[in-house]
């Protein structure tokens, strides 16, 4: 791959102007097939790479969408990136991964690279109010569609899936089982998905007067907080114990299962019952299989891009869409 080499080189090679090396690159349809195979011949001798960035000033707009998640090591992200990926790819987009860690400056500065690249647009799962924000953004020619988030913005299309039902679901099910003392293994309270989902599991207790549900806040939504947790649960006398614990996320309940299950007389879901949230892969191959409140990460993924292709058309009849998919429990031997 030689990139000093330029479409100039290519032409001269393949004795024909550049306008044609441009056809045969971008409309192959407009030029005769032996002309084709003697480009790519040409192309191929020469070891040309096109300028994508001339061309992206050309054409105003990037092949990418850009991509902007909370914490780009847990598979509900990666899932709901694969489902954006599969839908950019039936366009010929690609998608330029942003990973925030919950910190806003990062935001800020993918929001800044990705208008800088012009993007087609952004698919985000915002962390702060950036309402404003993204509104100058798509002003300027960048649309964005939320996801993992509802909005009551109108002017913005968002993919989410109704978190406060969600973790409804999960309380209501460790209270059918016969659980009363649940806790709530989740944070930071800045992560609205944190609090809707204690949202709903709040609305579950309440309608059970004998059952209580206690917080126990952690700093991230990761293995080590939930293994974390787990301890400071098992430092307790076994009476001041809950008998069932909801986890806000997969890899909490992954690292509060490491923890209850490194102390021997501890059994899930004997003594403690256990679901998660996600139904991430490693939900189900977990050592004691987990519950869990599912998530169509992928689908998620797809719709968000699916959304953005739409608006970035122009199409006049566009109308931006808040779509809310219903979360699913999963029962397996965590809660069984
Ligand atoms: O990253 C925060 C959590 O919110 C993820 O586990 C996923 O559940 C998302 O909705």
């Amino acid at each position: 791959m030689d990139m000093t080499v330029n479409v100039r080189d290519v032409a001269a090679l393949a004795k024909v102007s550049v306008g044609t090396v441009s056809n045969v690159m971008n409309r192959p349809e407009k030029v005769s097939s032996a002309t084709v195979l003697r480009v790519q011949a040409a192309i191929d001798e020469l070891g040309f790479v096109r300028n994508d960035a001339a061309r992206q000033l050309r054409a105003g707009r990037s092949r990418s969408l850009g991509l902007v998640v909370l914490d780009v090591a847990n598979p509900f992200f990666t899932d709901l990136a694969r489902g954006a990926e599969d839908r950019a790819a039936e366009e010929g987009l690609t998608i330029l991964l942003g990973n925030t860690d919950d910190n806003l400056a990062r935001e800020a500065a993918y929001l800044d690279l990705f208008e800088e690249q012009r993007v087609h647009g952004v698919l985000i799962s915002p962390l702060g109010d950036i309402g404003d924000r993204l509104t100058r953004l798509r002003a300027r020619g960048t649309p964005t569609v939320l996801v993992d988030r509802q909005t009551e913005d109108r002017s913005f299309s968002s993919v989410a899936v109704d978190d406060v039902a969600g973790g409804r679901l999960a309380a209501r099910h460790l209270l059918s089982i016969g659980r009363t003392h649940l806790a709530f293994v989740g944070g930071p309270s800045s992560i609205r998905q944190v609090v809707d989902r204690l949202e709903g599991a709040r609305e579950a207790v309440a309608e059970h007067p004998q059952s209580s549900l206690e917080v126990i806040e952690t700093e991230m939504l990761s293995v080590l907080a939930g293994r974390a947790a787990g301890e400071g649960i098992l430092q307790r006398a076994p009476g001041d114990r809950p008998d069932a614990i909801f986890a806000a996320n997969d890899l909490l309940a992954i690292g509060v299962l490491q923890a209850l299950n490194m102390h021997g007389d501890v059994h899930v879901p004997g003594d403690i019952a256990l679901i998660g949230y996600d139904d991430i892969a490693f939900a189900s191959a977990a050592v004691v299989p987990l519950s869990s409140i599912r998530q169509p990460s992928e689908l998620i993924g797809y719709t968000a891009v699916d959304l953005l292709l739409r608006e970035a058309s122009g199409g006049a009849d566009f109308t931006h869409e808040q779509i809310v998919f219903q979360p699913e429990l999963v029962v397996r031997e965590s809660t069984a």
